[in-house]
Protein backbone atom coordinates (compact mmCIF):
# COMPACT_ATOMS: atom_id res chain seq x y z
CA UNK A 1 0.00 0.00 0.00
CA UNK A 2 1.20 3.96 -0.25
CA UNK A 3 3.12 4.77 2.25
CA UNK A 4 4.74 8.21 3.34
CA UNK A 5 7.77 8.71 5.79
CA UNK A 6 6.47 7.94 8.91
CA UNK A 7 3.06 6.58 8.09
CA UNK A 8 1.61 3.88 6.50
CA UNK A 9 -1.74 3.49 4.64
CA UNK A 10 -3.81 0.33 6.72
CA UNK A 11 -7.86 0.90 5.72
CA UNK A 12 -8.64 1.25 2.20
CA UNK A 13 -11.69 3.24 1.36
CA UNK A 14 -14.24 0.66 1.03
CA UNK A 15 -13.16 -0.75 4.86
CA UNK A 16 -13.57 2.95 5.98
CA UNK A 17 -16.42 4.02 4.44
CA UNK A 18 -18.27 0.48 5.15
CA UNK A 19 -17.16 0.89 8.42
CA UNK A 20 -18.66 3.95 9.25
CA UNK A 21 -21.79 3.42 7.47
CA UNK A 22 -22.37 0.17 9.23
CA UNK A 23 -21.94 2.36 12.79
CA UNK A 24 -24.98 4.62 11.19
CA UNK A 25 -27.36 1.69 9.74
CA UNK A 26 -26.53 -0.59 12.71
CA UNK A 27 -27.60 2.06 15.56
CA UNK A 28 -30.64 3.44 13.21
CA UNK A 29 -31.66 0.15 13.11
CA UNK A 30 -31.24 -0.97 16.94
CA UNK A 31 -33.15 2.06 17.89
CA UNK A 32 -36.38 2.36 15.33
CA UNK A 33 -37.26 -1.27 15.67
CA UNK A 34 -41.42 -1.55 15.31
CA UNK A 35 -42.40 1.90 16.20
CA UNK A 36 -40.32 3.03 12.97
CA UNK A 37 -40.65 -0.41 11.05
CA UNK A 38 -40.04 1.52 7.64
CA UNK A 39 -36.72 3.04 8.54
CA UNK A 40 -35.75 0.01 10.38
CA UNK A 41 -36.21 -2.35 7.40
CA UNK A 42 -34.26 -0.10 5.19
CA UNK A 43 -31.16 0.84 7.67
CA UNK A 44 -31.36 -3.39 8.04
CA UNK A 45 -30.77 -3.37 4.17
CA UNK A 46 -27.72 -1.36 4.67
CA UNK A 47 -26.09 -3.91 7.05
CA UNK A 48 -26.81 -6.85 4.84
CA UNK A 49 -25.62 -5.26 1.49
CA UNK A 50 -22.62 -4.43 3.96
CA UNK A 51 -21.94 -7.46 5.63
CA UNK A 52 -22.42 -9.22 1.96
CA UNK A 53 -20.00 -6.72 1.11
CA UNK A 54 -17.54 -7.37 3.40
CA UNK A 55 -17.96 -10.99 3.50
CA UNK A 56 -16.76 -10.67 -0.34
CA UNK A 57 -14.31 -8.04 0.46
CA UNK A 58 -12.67 -9.76 3.21
CA UNK A 59 -11.28 -12.51 -0.14
CA UNK A 60 -10.29 -10.00 -3.00
CA UNK A 61 -10.11 -6.54 -1.05
CA UNK A 62 -6.67 -5.06 -0.03
CA UNK A 63 -4.22 -6.75 1.99
CA UNK A 64 -5.14 -6.18 5.78
CA UNK A 65 -8.84 -5.91 4.41
CA UNK A 66 -8.80 -9.79 3.83
CA UNK A 67 -9.59 -12.56 6.05
CA UNK A 68 -6.35 -14.22 5.72
CA UNK A 69 -4.46 -11.38 6.92
CA UNK A 70 -6.37 -11.05 10.32
CA UNK A 71 -8.17 -14.41 11.19
CA UNK A 72 -5.56 -16.09 13.24
CA UNK A 73 -5.64 -19.43 15.52
CA UNK A 74 -7.21 -19.25 18.75
CA UNK A 75 -3.73 -20.41 20.41
CA UNK A 76 -2.13 -16.91 18.56
CA UNK A 77 -5.79 -15.43 19.86
CA UNK A 78 -5.12 -16.32 23.57
CA UNK A 79 -1.24 -15.51 23.56
CA UNK A 80 -1.66 -12.28 22.64
CA UNK A 81 -4.48 -11.65 24.95
CA UNK A 82 -2.02 -13.07 27.58
CA UNK A 83 0.65 -11.00 27.07
CA UNK A 84 -1.62 -7.83 26.87
CA UNK A 85 -0.96 -8.36 30.53
CA UNK A 86 2.58 -8.25 30.33
CA UNK A 87 2.57 -4.93 28.24
CA UNK A 88 4.53 -6.46 25.88
CA UNK A 89 2.12 -7.27 23.20
CA UNK A 90 3.32 -7.09 19.51
CA UNK A 91 1.96 -4.55 17.22
CA UNK A 92 0.19 -5.49 14.15
CA UNK A 93 -0.60 -3.19 10.96
CA UNK A 94 -3.84 -4.53 10.33
CA UNK A 95 -6.24 -6.07 12.83
CA UNK A 96 -4.37 -7.70 15.75
CA UNK A 97 -5.66 -11.42 16.64
CA UNK A 98 -8.33 -10.32 19.31
CA UNK A 99 -9.64 -7.92 17.07
CA UNK A 100 -9.59 -9.83 14.31
CA UNK A 101 -11.69 -12.52 16.19
CA UNK A 102 -14.11 -9.44 17.23
CA UNK A 103 -14.55 -8.68 13.57
CA UNK A 104 -15.16 -12.57 12.40
CA UNK A 105 -17.64 -12.53 15.72
CA UNK A 106 -19.55 -9.58 14.61
CA UNK A 107 -19.99 -10.18 11.39
CA UNK A 108 -21.61 -13.68 11.77
CA UNK A 109 -24.25 -11.80 14.71
CA UNK A 110 -24.99 -9.18 12.11
CA UNK A 111 -25.17 -11.73 9.39
CA UNK A 112 -27.51 -13.86 11.97
CA UNK A 113 -29.83 -10.65 13.28
CA UNK A 114 -30.08 -9.82 9.55
CA UNK A 115 -31.43 -12.72 8.68
CA UNK A 116 -33.74 -13.50 11.29
CA UNK A 117 -35.16 -9.92 10.75
CA UNK A 118 -35.63 -10.92 6.86
CA UNK A 119 -36.99 -14.29 8.04
CA UNK A 120 -39.68 -12.13 10.85
CA UNK A 121 -40.42 -9.37 8.30
CA UNK A 122 -41.45 -12.05 5.68
CA UNK A 123 -44.21 -14.18 7.92
CA UNK A 124 -45.13 -10.60 10.22
CA UNK A 125 -45.65 -8.71 7.06
CA UNK A 126 -45.15 -10.42 3.77
CA UNK A 127 -42.67 -8.06 2.63
CA UNK A 128 -39.39 -8.36 1.93
CA UNK A 129 -36.81 -10.75 0.03
CA UNK A 130 -38.02 -13.63 1.59
CA UNK A 131 -41.60 -13.23 1.59
CA UNK A 132 -42.19 -15.72 -1.61
CA UNK A 133 -39.65 -17.83 0.37
CA UNK A 134 -41.11 -18.59 3.57
CA UNK A 135 -43.96 -20.93 3.47
CA UNK A 136 -47.12 -20.34 5.20
CA UNK A 137 -47.98 -16.60 3.94
CA UNK A 138 -51.40 -15.50 3.13
CA UNK A 139 -50.81 -14.81 -0.55
CA UNK A 140 -47.48 -16.55 -1.63
CA UNK A 141 -47.97 -15.78 -5.30
CA UNK A 142 -47.76 -11.97 -4.97
CA UNK A 143 -44.53 -10.49 -5.95
CA UNK A 144 -43.07 -9.94 -2.88
CA UNK A 145 -42.86 -5.64 -2.31
CA UNK A 146 -39.17 -4.65 -0.09
CA UNK A 147 -40.76 -2.64 2.40
CA UNK A 148 -44.67 -3.66 3.74
CA UNK A 149 -47.10 -0.79 2.39
CA UNK A 150 -49.10 -0.94 5.68
CA UNK A 151 -49.43 -2.94 8.58
CA UNK A 152 -53.30 -3.61 9.11
CA UNK A 153 -52.28 -7.18 10.37
CA UNK A 154 -49.93 -6.38 12.60
CA UNK A 155 -51.58 -8.33 15.34
CA UNK A 156 -53.27 -10.96 13.35
CA UNK A 157 -50.73 -13.64 13.70
CA UNK A 158 -49.34 -12.54 17.10
CA UNK A 159 -49.70 -16.17 18.76
CA UNK A 160 -47.91 -17.82 15.40
CA UNK A 161 -45.43 -19.63 16.96
CA UNK A 162 -43.01 -19.69 13.79
CA UNK A 163 -43.38 -15.35 14.49
CA UNK A 164 -42.72 -15.54 18.22
CA UNK A 165 -39.72 -17.72 17.68
CA UNK A 166 -38.24 -15.77 15.06
CA UNK A 167 -38.82 -12.51 16.70
CA UNK A 168 -36.90 -13.75 19.71
CA UNK A 169 -34.61 -15.05 17.80
CA UNK A 170 -33.66 -11.92 15.98
CA UNK A 171 -33.99 -9.67 19.11
CA UNK A 172 -31.16 -12.11 21.13
CA UNK A 173 -29.04 -11.99 18.05
CA UNK A 174 -29.29 -7.67 17.78
CA UNK A 175 -28.65 -8.05 21.59
CA UNK A 176 -25.43 -9.98 21.54
CA UNK A 177 -24.55 -7.70 18.27
CA UNK A 178 -25.03 -4.76 21.02
CA UNK A 179 -22.52 -6.41 23.73
CA UNK A 180 -20.09 -7.32 21.25
CA UNK A 181 -19.99 -3.88 19.57
CA UNK A 182 -20.18 -2.45 23.02
CA UNK A 183 -16.57 -5.18 23.77
CA UNK A 184 -15.39 -3.51 19.91
CA UNK A 185 -15.15 -0.46 21.33
CA UNK A 186 -13.67 -1.32 24.75
CA UNK A 187 -11.12 -3.62 22.74
CA UNK A 188 -10.44 -0.64 20.43
CA UNK A 189 -9.82 1.84 23.43
CA UNK A 190 -7.55 -0.25 25.50
CA UNK A 191 -5.63 -1.55 22.07
CA UNK A 192 -5.52 1.84 21.40
CA UNK A 193 -3.69 2.72 25.21
CA UNK A 194 -1.63 0.03 24.76
CA UNK A 195 -0.21 0.48 21.72
CA UNK A 196 -0.15 4.39 22.39
CA UNK A 197 -1.78 4.19 18.87
CA UNK A 198 -5.61 6.34 17.95
CA UNK A 199 -7.07 3.52 16.16
CA UNK A 200 -10.33 5.18 15.65
CA UNK A 201 -8.46 7.78 13.70
CA UNK A 202 -6.32 5.70 11.54
CA UNK A 203 -10.47 4.30 10.76
CA UNK A 204 -11.27 7.38 9.53
CA UNK A 205 -7.62 8.28 7.72
CA UNK A 206 -6.85 4.38 6.53
CA UNK A 207 -3.36 5.36 7.99
CA UNK A 208 -1.20 4.30 10.73
CA UNK A 209 2.17 5.29 11.85
CA UNK A 210 5.00 2.87 10.10
CA UNK A 211 6.64 1.91 13.33
C1 LIG B 1 -18.21 4.60 18.30
C2 LIG B 1 -18.33 3.40 17.76
C3 LIG B 1 -17.20 2.67 17.07
C4 LIG B 1 -15.87 2.93 17.02
C5 LIG B 1 -15.11 4.08 17.67
C6 LIG B 1 -15.25 1.90 16.21
C7 LIG B 1 -13.93 1.83 15.90
C8 LIG B 1 -13.35 0.87 15.13
C9 LIG B 1 -11.94 0.80 14.80
C10 LIG B 1 -10.90 1.79 15.29
C11 LIG B 1 -11.73 -0.28 14.04
C12 LIG B 1 -10.41 -0.79 13.52
C13 LIG B 1 -9.85 -1.70 14.60
C14 LIG B 1 -8.41 -2.07 14.35
O1 LIG B 1 -7.58 -1.19 14.17
O2 LIG B 1 -8.13 -3.29 14.31
C15 LIG B 1 -13.04 -0.91 13.82
C16 LIG B 1 -13.25 -2.02 13.05
C17 LIG B 1 -14.49 -2.60 12.87
N1 LIG B 1 -15.66 -2.24 13.49
FE1 LIG B 1 -15.93 -0.63 14.66
N2 LIG B 1 -16.22 1.03 15.82
C18 LIG B 1 -17.42 1.46 16.31
C19 LIG B 1 -18.65 0.88 16.13
C20 LIG B 1 -18.86 -0.25 15.40
C21 LIG B 1 -20.14 -0.84 15.19
C22 LIG B 1 -21.48 -0.28 15.73
C23 LIG B 1 -19.94 -1.96 14.46
C24 LIG B 1 -20.92 -2.98 13.98
C25 LIG B 1 -22.20 -2.94 14.16
C26 LIG B 1 -18.54 -2.06 14.18
C27 LIG B 1 -17.95 -3.05 13.44
C28 LIG B 1 -16.64 -3.08 13.06
C29 LIG B 1 -16.10 -4.01 12.10
C30 LIG B 1 -16.89 -5.11 11.36
C31 LIG B 1 -14.75 -3.70 11.98
C32 LIG B 1 -13.77 -4.34 11.02
C33 LIG B 1 -13.60 -3.36 9.87
C34 LIG B 1 -13.13 -4.07 8.64
O3 LIG B 1 -12.12 -4.77 8.67
O4 LIG B 1 -13.84 -3.93 7.61
N3 LIG B 1 -17.91 -1.00 14.76
N4 LIG B 1 -13.98 -0.20 14.51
Amino acid sequence: MKSTNDTIKVWDPIVRIGHWTLLIAFFTAYFTEDDFLTQHVWAGYVVAVFVAFRLIWGLVGSKHARFSDFVRSPATTLRYIRDLKSNRTERFIGHNPAGGMMVVALLMCISATVISGLVLYAIEDDAGPLAGWVAGNSDSSAAPALISIARADDDKNANDDREEFWEEAHEIFATLALLLVVLHIAGVLFSSYVHKENLVKAMITGRKRRK
